[in-house]
């Protein structure tokens, strides 16, 4: 990923910075759409969950240009995963559900080259969702 494209997904991602509670919403529409199954998974209270996403992309947006953080915050991605015991196509689904909802959120302002920015900043992530 490049400081261009790091820089696409952080621009974006400003502009969208006081709607995150939209984006969370609708990250869960989708991610529940393609994994109904994931639904089940979520115990807490929903309104806290959507906030500690928020707080996860955001942390992520913030610390692509320093691989070292995105490591560590990887780590803990993983951490909190890792009871779920989760694979390659909930990684997917959870890729695909974080595109729709961007698409959602920012309309057409998610021209093409964001979108491939975002698609590369999420690949670096996602891979830690997964044990395998
Ligand atoms: C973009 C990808 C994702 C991000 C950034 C993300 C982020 C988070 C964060 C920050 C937490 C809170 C951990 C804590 O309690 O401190 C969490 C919990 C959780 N996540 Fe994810 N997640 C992602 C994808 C997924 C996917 C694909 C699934 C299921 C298929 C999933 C299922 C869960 C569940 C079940 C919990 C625990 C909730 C509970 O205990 O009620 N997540 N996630």
């Amino acid at each position: 990923m490049g400081p261009q494209e790091i820089q696409h997904v952080q621009q974006s991602f400003a502009g969208i910075f006081a709607r995150k509670a939209d984006l969370a919403e609708r990250f869960y529409v989708h991610l529940f759409t393609r994994l109904p199954e994931a639904r089940g998974m979520f115990r807490g209270n929903f309104v806290k969950q959507k906030t500690m996403l928020t707080a996860m992309i955001t942390s992520c947006v913030r610390n692509l240009d320093d691989p070292r953080t995105l490591e560590d915050i990887g780590v803990q991605l993983a951490q909190e995963h890792a009871h779920l015991d989760l694979g390659p196509r909930e990684a997917e689904a959870a890729k695909r559900a974080l595109i729709a909802a961007l698409r959602d959120v920012l309309g057409a302002e998610l021209d093409p080259e964001t979108e491939f920015a975002w698609a590369s900043a999420i690949n670096r992530v996602a891979g830690t969702l997964t044990r395998h």
